[in-house]
């Protein structure tokens, strides 16, 4: 059960005063009913709530596919930089909203920005292998020594990598589509730089079984349908 002026402002991205105004004008109806009262509670997964005609839909918590645009940072708050946050459309800002993993400032495609911290440690956790797949522009063209390291978990400063998988994308070695599961810093850069090769570009194009919207130009976003979020787990 929550308030209903939590329920109303939640679902309509507005201010608790907002919410209770509409309460106040009549507008809010539970189950045939006028609300009166901000403070009564409903259970928003059972209880029809109308605002006017309509519908509320109450979701405890939501996860946003974005298209990364390059010099935005994935972050919360930046001291100068806009973040992933920043440049949300206002009608899918909320509070508690974080990105779910780290993309580097320069690296563009699929960053998964939700409220629920369960989700978002389930799918970073390395144990839990959920893939996440980029395609690295390099200067110079990979080899099978490059594969095998990749492959057999290549051994940085700081750890040795998982095994990560690498191919050529449309038979151009210059153009990789690496798979790894977990999400060090620089992490796939660093794996290159090893073989004194650099990414000139990076673009994450691929969150479990779930592959980025291809209609979402660089900084659009929309909602994971609830059938999206089984994929990147693999539950599905
Ligand atoms: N690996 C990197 O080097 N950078 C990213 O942004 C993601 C993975």
């Amino acid at each position: 059960m929550e308030r209903i002026d939590k329920i109303i402002s939640s679902a309509k991205n507005i201010c608790r005063k907002d919410a209770s105004q509409l309460i106040k004008q009549g507008k809010i109806t539970v189950n045939g009913k006028t609300v009166k009262s901000p403070k009564e509670k409903f259970d928003e997964k059972s209880d029809v709530i109308l605002c006017g005609d309509e519908k509320i839909e109450y979701n405890e918590f939501v996860y946003i596919m974005m298209n990364k645009p390059k010099g935005v940072i994935s972050a919360s708050e930046g001291k100068s930089d806009l973040t992933v946050i920043d440049i949300l459309p206002k009608e899918m800002k909320r509070k508690n909203l974080f990105p779910a993993g780290r993309l580097d400032k320069d690296t563009t495609g699929f960053m998964l920005i939700t409220d629920d911290g369960d989700f978002a440690h389930r799918i970073l956790s390395p144990k839990n292998h959920i893939e996440k797949t980029y395609i690295a522009d390099l200067d110079k063209p990979f080899n099978d020594i490059v594969v095998a390291d990749f492959e057999n978990g290549i051994e940085l400063k700081d750890a040795i990598c998982m095994p990560a998988r690498i191919e050529a994308l449309d038979g151009d070695f210059k153009k990789a589509v690496v798979t790894i599961k977990q999400g060090m810093y620089h992490q796939i850069k660093r794996m290159f730089k090893k073989h004194s090769i650099t990414v000139v570009d990076l673009k994450r194009i691929k969150m479990g079984g779930l592959s980025l919207d291809s209609s979402l130009n660089e900084g659009e976003c929309r909602y994971i349908t609830p059938e999206e979020l089984k994929i990147i787990t693999g539950e599905e």
